[in-house]
């Protein structure tokens, strides 16, 4: 089977391994992993922040993230296809008693065109809008990127109106290798940033909070509270820091291989799909003669995996254990399909 339903589903390769085996760890709820330690202050000063906190997940980081830049009863802003809104089972009402205010936008992206009226605070009566939440790249948004300018524009506006940005950087690695924007200026827009290792990178478990140490302090503790302290924590930051170092670069071949995978799609008339949205490793297309989970089950007669985005919408998330051998072998399934 080739499996396409998510980056996520990548496995630990020989070497990443044997770099696990070689790390140095130590206990870090009492802060003395050295290897994790080393690697939280190498992401944090690469995104220009000044501390980052290992986590073991993207929705822990997020959940973080809010958890110290918020309050109870306080309203946060989001695209109605970010991840936080839709697939974080709840948390921000349950962890830090916020209400998430979903907003129209374009494939993922926030536009300032709707955020503008959307502060609310000033009545006794009003929740208190306090973060601009961005996703990038997006993910139900199928993989698209914002800008420079976009980004500037969203943090302009949350300086005139004393927010704060936290940027859900999922897959921040893919979305800096189709916009070549460098790692510091999102530490100049947002005021945490959740990074995961764990998506196209291709390490087994892992994210990372990053922003100023009194957060990153703040967030520590939560994180303990939330049972997300853990012990000899090195060795899954050493299979982070490998895919860091030795699979990034790999992002390009699969943002090609999403695009060739895209103009198969376009050239069967069983589907519809719009080519300028597929900017990174994700691929979304809709059906147009039966419902999505009937089309997939002929992809997998294929030996092709892919995940259901809606009644007729259907993703493919490219990665690197996903080769040009695979897309050879999809794109004629994908040909055979009716
Ligand atoms: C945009 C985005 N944010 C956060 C997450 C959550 O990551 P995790 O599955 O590690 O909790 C995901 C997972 O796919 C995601 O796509």
């Amino acid at each position: 089977m080739i499996d396409l339903r998510s980056d996520t589903v990548t496995k630990p390769t020989r070497e990443m391994l044997e770099t696990m085996l070689r790390a140095e760890v130590g206990d870090d709820v009492f802060g003395e992993d050295p290897t994790v330690n080393a690697f939280q202050k190498r992401v944090a000063s690469m995104f220009g922040m000044q501390a980052g906190l290992f986590v073991p997940s993207g929705v822990m980081s997020n959940q973080l993230g809010l958890k110290v830049l918020t309050e109870p009863g306080d309203e946060i802003l989001i695209e109605e296809k970010g991840h936080i809104y839709n697939y974080e089972t709840g948390g921000a009402a349950f962890l830090s008693g916020i209400q998430i205010k979903p907003l129209k936008g374009i494939n993922g992206k926030l536009e300032l065109a709707y955020l503008e009226n959307q502060v609310k605070g000033k009545f006794d009566w009003e929740a208190k809008t306090k973060v601009i939440c961005v996703e990038n790249s997006t993910n139900k948004g199928g993989g698209a990127c914002y800008s420079k300018d976009e980004l500037a524009a969203i943090k302009y506006f949350a300086d005139q109106h004393n927010l704060f940005v936290h940027l859900d950087g999922a897959r921040i690695w893919n979305a800096m290798t189709a916009t070549e924007i460098e790692p510091g200026f999102f530490g100049e827009v947002a005021d945490t940033i959740s990074v995961c290792f764990s998506k196209g990178l291709g390490a087994p478990i892992g994210s990372m909070l990053l922003s100023n140490e009194e957060n990153i302090a703040k967030a520590r503790r939560f994180r303990k509270m939330w049972g997300g302290g853990m012990r000899q924590i090195g060795l899954i930051a050493a299979a982070a820091e490998y895919a860091l170092d030795n699979h990034w670069d790999l992002m390009k071949d699969d943002h090609r291989r999403a695009k060739e995978f895209a103009k198969a799609i376009s050239s069967n008339s069983a589907f519809s799909i719009d080519m300028d949205s597929v900017e990174t490793n994700i691929v979304l297309f809709d059906t147009l003669n039966e419902d999505a989970i009937t089309v997939i089950s002929r992809f997998e007669d294929h030996g092709i995996r892919l995940v259901p985005f809606g009644a007729n919408t259907i993703r493919a998330t490219f990665h690197f254990q996903v080769g040009d051998e695979d897309l050879e072998k999809v794109t004629t399934g994908i040909n055979q399909i009716t």
